[in-house]
């Protein structure tokens, strides 16, 4: 097999991105056939001229994706396709428009999501999840683009605001979208929300009276998914039906089974257990839904920090017959405190969200969106991103190798190549309440993963923990990892 990309050495992408894309292309365009068998890192390495480093990063990227599988005794071969999505045209969402979209359903009585509970005295590491660093916010910077908001010129950034979200906003997040994530969508198909919670609520909302509403389909769902969306998901009368998770991602055969026309999905990270979609399950996932008009609901909360390589793009953007929702969140990226997130629709979605999204549905700032705007067009975000990534991939780094040393062999670190969190699972011994209970009394908080388990039998016990690193220092987290050591594995 011959792997003749053209590197060009004065380029400012790096050679292991040009490789990796080159390879990609030739997978895409049926020149490498599934099961051929890709050179040995040395042999492209010296083949090329180049360094070792640039083949491995790149064959790392094309496995993490899925185009690529590595095989004892054979290498790394490429992953068979699925068949191509069939072009058509967009899903027929049949979908009613009018007012009557938004449901007066009632709102009462739906108990409060379940969060991190407030910090203790007793606590001296708590790997809560969801903090982020703020030792690197750019807060001057922030202040000056805020304070520009406070002219005469800007009087409008003090009324309500547009219920889609500001059109200014709208524009640079569409644009940030495509840089950033891969998601094509222009600009008037952005719905702007207050965070991933309340954009899930607009969708449920834009779902009612269409072939997708809770009395039309089941919402099928990972197995295991954030408590806070599967609440919302419920209230809105949905039932949940649960499709079992593999090592790339949801098991597609259980989405055919389970009669729903309605998927979500963390394609990018599983939240909360880590793996990445493979690109041939993106396909099967994609299939599914061109086959079955169904639609998929993309939740793309941290896409921006993978570590082990490029970010993996985005699902709506392999996708063809505008069957995806995309939600993105900038709780990760930038700060949860701002609550903005947004939603990219489909045509069909899109051509009565202002219809059916209620004045209530104005709950993001548009003086937050009027900044944060200023901040990606003046090329800001960007920055701040690559300067993050850095940040939090040491911490990562602090935090396996701490594990590495003291927890190894008892404990097993899951998902740590993207994303601000991680998981712990104990090879055997104690459960997870016990684990969160020894912690505590070592001072260290560590949090349940049961929580997020939909369908699940209850009584198989939880051995696993959920660990966020994002809002702790380098010796915090070692310090953290040192205590749980000495709490879990007595003796050691
Ligand atoms: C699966 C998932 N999606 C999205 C989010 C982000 O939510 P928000 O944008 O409301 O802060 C989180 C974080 O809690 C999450 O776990």
């Amino acid at each position: 097999m011959e792997l003749l990309p053209l590197l060009d050495h004065t380029s400012s992408e790096s050679l292991y991105s040009q490789l990796y894309r080159h390879i990609r292309r030739e997978i895409e365009a049926g020149r490498l056939a599934a099961g051929s068998k890709l050179p040995s890192v040395r042999k492209l390495a010296s083949h090329l001229g180049i360094s070792r480093t640039p083949v491995e990063a790149a064959y790392q990227q094309l496995l993490a994706e899925g185009y690529a599988e590595s095989r004892p005794r054979s290498g790394i071969t490429i992953r068979p396709s699925e068949p191509d999505l069939e072009r058509r045209s967009p899903a027929p969402l049949l979908l009613s428009t009018g007012n009557d979209g938004v449901s007066a359903r009632s709102l009462s009585g739906t108990g409060s999501f379940p969060s991190a509970p407030l910090k203790q005295p007793d606590i001296a590491i708590d790997f809560t999840y969801g903090d982020v660093d703020l030792n690197h916010f750019p807060f001057s910077l922030w202040k000056r683009l805020l304070g520009s908001c406070f002219l005469p010129e800007h009087r409008d950034l003090f009324r309500y605001g547009d219920p889609l979200g500001e059109p200014g906003f709208r524009e640079a997040v569409a644009d940030y979208a495509y840089r950033a994530r891969a998601v094509v969508c222009p600009p008037e198909r952005i719905v702007v929300g207050a965070g991933t919670h309340h954009s899930v609520e607009q969708i449920c909302r834009l779902l009612q009276n269409t072939p997708y509403s809770p009395e039309a389909t089941p919402f099928a769902v990972e197995g295991a998914i954030s408590n806070g969306i599967a609440s919302i998901v419920r209230l809105h009368g949905y039932r949940l039906v649960p499709l079992a998770l593999e090592p790339d991602g949801i098991r597609i055969e259980d989405l055919y089974d389970s009669g729903a026309r309605l998927v979500y999905t963390t394609p990018s990270h599983q939240f909360p257990h880590g793996m990445v979609m493979s690109v041939g399950k993106r396909r099967r996932l994609l299939n599914w839904a061109a086959e079955t008009g169904g639609l998929i609901v993309e939740d793309d909360y941290d896409g921006e920090f993978r570590y082990a390589g490029l970010p993996i793009p985005s699902l709506q953007g392999l996708d063809t017959a505008s069957s995806v929702i995309y939600m993105g969140t900038f709780s990760r990226a930038l700060a949860p405190a701002f609550r903005l997130s947004y939603t990219a629709l489909p045509p069909a979605l899109a051509e009565f969200a202002r219809a059916a999204l209620h004045p209530f549905d104005r709950l993001a700032s548009p003086l937050h969106q009027k900044t944060l705007e200023l901040f990606m067009t003046q090329g800001y975000m960007q920055r701040h991103i690559r300067k993050m990534r850095s940040v939090y991939q040491r911490k990562l780094a602090a935090l396996t190798s701490a594990v590495k040393h003291r927890l190894e062999p008892h404990f097993r670190l899951i998902g740590g190549s993207a994303g601000l969190h991680v998981l712990l699972e104990a090879a055997d011994g104690p459960d997870e309440e016990q684990l969160i209970r020894l912690a505590g009394e070592a001072g260290v908080r560590v949090y349940p993963t049961s929580v997020y388990r939909i369908g699940d039998d209850p009584e198989i016990p939880s051995c696993t923990v959920l660990l966020g690193f994002g809002g702790l220092g380098e010796s915090q987290i070692e310090d953290g990892i040192g205590r749980l050591a000495n709490a879990w594995i007595p003796g050691r």
